[in-house]
């Protein structure tokens, strides 16, 4: 296997993007990356596309042609595979270019991801999002996103000490990011009474403990290691590529509360990268309600079970802690584009890596981690970058 190496990083801006259309979206974010890489279009091998659920928001299906076609790329017949796993489809798309790259097959491949959700109202939305679980057993009988999150909260915080104020500072931290994030769909600081006044979505899940709905795309370029610096003077390597499955329906698990998905992907990641928990200068988790990012934390090895929402408290996880999580915003603040989520965070752990973060620099950042769910935790895919 050859070492593989990230050599341009493109995203657009997220948000309700009604001027943009879908592969609008796309070719924006795929030319930011070949920009950014110096790689020209004749020179890419193979594309591979994160996308969700192009068929319910924007009623367009066979999305790897469409991209390929809107890329300038499809006369000369680069091949283009969608890649679909809910809302971890961004990071299963790295994969399997990281597979790719790293096998010999390709050379130069984008991955990326895309997703238009605004042109459709939330009722349509939340259904086509209720598709990433069990449709018989949870969809079929009422439970939405936010209810199945609420019930992870619920079962947590009966079980361990995290407190109404800590699962709101998650929010409030992640707020923070995003308003130092010129790409992000919220840029307003937010309080703790902030979350604890707005409206009840699913108890105890408030507006503000949710991830919004957002339109965006990103892209990346990768190549193997050896070939990077005739590319870049910054290339950042992939250290490791983990995934992991399981039970579709959250009430098949053994513990609610925890993601075994979360817990074997990371593993797996720090056994391929040689590295543990301790190494990791900055985490991109997926926080797609506040308590997903509670479990993160611990069901990656942070810390132990029960932990995080002291740590969160505590400032370990901000900007300036100790573990600085979602410097991007996270998807609570930065936005959930759900196929692009994957792909934009390992924009943002490159950013970092490259010492081009701006206001949300980590000092000195040298590895980092990104975290990408499906669903409830059915496909997880966890990867290691470093410099
Ligand atoms: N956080 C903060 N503010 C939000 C928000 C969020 N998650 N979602 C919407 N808003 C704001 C909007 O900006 C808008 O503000 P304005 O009135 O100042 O313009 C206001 O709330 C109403 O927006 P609207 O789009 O009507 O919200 P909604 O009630 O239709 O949708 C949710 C809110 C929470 C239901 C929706 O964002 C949601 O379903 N989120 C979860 C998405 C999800 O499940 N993703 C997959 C996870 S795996």
């Amino acid at each position: 296997m050859r070492d593989v190496a990230v050599i341009g990083i493109g995203c657009t801006p997220f948000g309700e993007k009604w001027g943009s259309s879908f592969r609008d979206l796309f070719v924006q974010a795929g030319t930011m990356a070949l920009e950014d890489a110096g790689v020209a279009g004749e020179e890419i091998g193979a594309m591979y596309v994160g996308n969700m659920s192009a068929g319910r928001f924007i009623e367009q299906e066979h999305v790897g042609a469409l991209i390929a076609d809107y890329a300038g790329l499809a006369t000369a017949h680069i091949p283009s595979t969608r890649v679909e796993a809910a809302c971890a489809s961004g990071g299963l798309s790295f994969r399997q270019a990281f597979i790719a790259v790293a096998s010999g097959l390709e050379e130069i491949v984008v991955a990326a991801g895309v997703e238009k959700m605004t042109d459709v109202g939330t009722g349509v939305s939340v259904d086509a999002l209720a598709g990433a679980a069990d449709r018989e057993w949870e969809g079929f009988v009422g439970a939405t996103f936010p209810g199945l999150y609420a019930m992870i909260a619920t079962d947590y915080m009966n079980r361990y000490p995290l407190t109404r104020e800590q699962l709101a500072q998650v929010a409030v931290k992640n707020h923070y990011n995003g308003a130092r994030n010129p790409i992000a769909q919220f840029s307003q600081e937010i309080t703790i009474e902030t979350v604890l006044s707005s409206s009840l979505v699913a108890d105890p899940l408030r507006l503000f403990d949710c991830s919004p709905i957002t339109d965006g795309a990103a892209a990346v370029v990768l190549a193997p290691l050896e070939r990077a610096r005739e590319y870049t003077d910054t290339p950042v390597r992939v250290l490791a590529s983990a995934q992991a499955s399981d039970t579709i329906a959250l009430h098949d698990r053994r513990d609610i509360s925890t993601l075994d998905a979360t817990v074997a992907a990371g593993k797996r990641a720090f056994e391929m990268a040689q590295l543990s928990p301790r190494d990791i200068d900055l985490v991109e988790v997926h926080d797609c309600f506040t308590i997903a990012e509670i479990c993160a934390i611990e069901d990656l090895g942070f810390c132990r079970k029960g932990e995080a929402g002291r740590l969160t408290e505590e400032g370990v996880t901000a900007l300036g802690g100790d573990l600085p999580v979602n410097t991007s915003g996270g998807l609570k603040a930065c936005g959930h584009p759900v196929g692009a989520t994957g792909i934009k965070q390992v924009c943002e752990v490159v950013q970092q890596l490259r010492g081009e973060a701006g206001r949300r620099q980590v000092d000195g950042a040298r590895i980092g981690m990104t975290h990408n769910v499906g669903g409830t935790g059915a496909t997880v895919a966890v990867h290691i970058l470093g410099v």
